[in-house]
C-alpha cells in the first residue's frame, strides 16, 4: 500500500553547536562525535557513505567502514578495481558523509584519497577473519556475476585449496586514506534551525579556520 511519505518528520533537539566553542582541531571535534556515537552503541557508528566521481564528473555513492583514522587522513579497505577503485584512479577527489541519526548528527569531510603503503595494507589483512580474506579472493567486487552459485563455488574451491595454507595478501585489495581538506558538522535543532559549522584548511598557513554555515 502507498504510504504517504511527505508527512513523514522528525522534531531536532541535539545538543548545541557553536561555531566558537567547537574544538579548533577538527580531528579532535571529530574524535569526540565518533566516541560518543560507538558510546551509544549506534549500529555501525563507523560506517560512512563514500562520494567519487569519474574524470568527467559522474558520481557514485557507497557505505564503506572507516577503519582507522589519525593526523594522515580517515582509512577504508576495498578492492582496488571496484568500480570506486576505478574512480579514483582517474579522480582522486572524494567526500564522505557519516549519519548518526539517534544523536541528531552528520558530519561530511572532502579531501583526496591515496593508496594506503601495501605493507599497511597487507598487515590489515592478515588480521581479517579468514572468510572476509577468502571473501576478498573470489569475489571481482562489482563485476557482473552469472549467478550467487559461482561465487559461492569459488569460495568453496578457494577454501579447500587454501586450508593448511596461509591465504596471501591479494594485490588488488587495500586501504585509501583521504585527507580532508574541509569537515562540516551538523547537529539537529528545533524548527529546523540546526546547527552547521565548517572548517576549511587554509592552504599557505595550514590553520583550520571555522565558519558557521546556514541551515
Ligand atoms: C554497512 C556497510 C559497510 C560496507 N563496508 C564496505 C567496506 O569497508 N569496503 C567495501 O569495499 N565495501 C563495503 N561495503 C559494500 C559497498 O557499499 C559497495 O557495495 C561495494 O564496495 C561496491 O561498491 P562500488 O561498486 O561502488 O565500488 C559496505 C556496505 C555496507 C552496507
Amino acid at each position: 500500500m502507498k504510504k504517504d511519505i511527505s508527512r513523514i518528520r522528525t522534531n531536532y533537539q541535539g545538543e548545541l553547536l557553536d561555531e566558537k566553542q567547537v574544538n579548533p582541531d577538527p580531528l579532535e571535534q571529530f574524535d569526540t562525535w565518533l566516541r560518543e556515537a560507538i558510546d551509544a552503541e549506534l549500529t555501525e557508528p563507523t560506517a560512512m557513505i563514500l562520494a567519487t566521481a569519474t574524470a568527467s564528473g559522474i558520481p557514485s555513492v557507497r557505505t564503506v567502514l572507516l577503519k582507522s583514522y589519525d593526523r594522515k587522513g580517515f582509512v577504508f579497505y576495498t578492492n582496488y578495481k571496484s568500480r570506486k577503485g576505478t574512480e579514483i584512479e582517474e579522480n582522486p577527489h572524494a567526500s564522505v558523509l557519516f549519519f548518526w541519526p539517534q544523536l541528531q548528527r552528520q558530519v561530511r569531510l572532502s579531501g583526496i584519497l591515496s593508496k594506503t603503503d601495501p605493507a599497511d595494507s597487507e598487515r590489515y589483512f592478515k588480521e581479517r577473519p579468514v572468510e572476509s580474506r577468502i571473501s576478498a579472493w573470489v569475489s571481482s567486487q562489482s563485476q557482473p556475476l552469472d549467478s550467487k552459485a559461482e561465487l559461492e563455488e569459488n569460495y568453496r574451491l578457494f577454501e579447500e585449496k587454501y586450508s593448511s595454507k596461509e591465504i596471501p595478501y591479494p594485490p588488488f585489495w587495500g586501504g585509501y586514506c583521504l585527507s580532508p581538506q574541509a569537515y562540516e558538522f551538523w547537529q539537529g535543532q528545533p524548527n529546523r534551525l540546526h546547527d552547521r559549522v565548517e572548517y576549511q584548511l587554509d592552504p599557505e598557513s595550514r590553520i583550520w579556520q571555522t565558519v558557521r554555515l546556514a541551515p
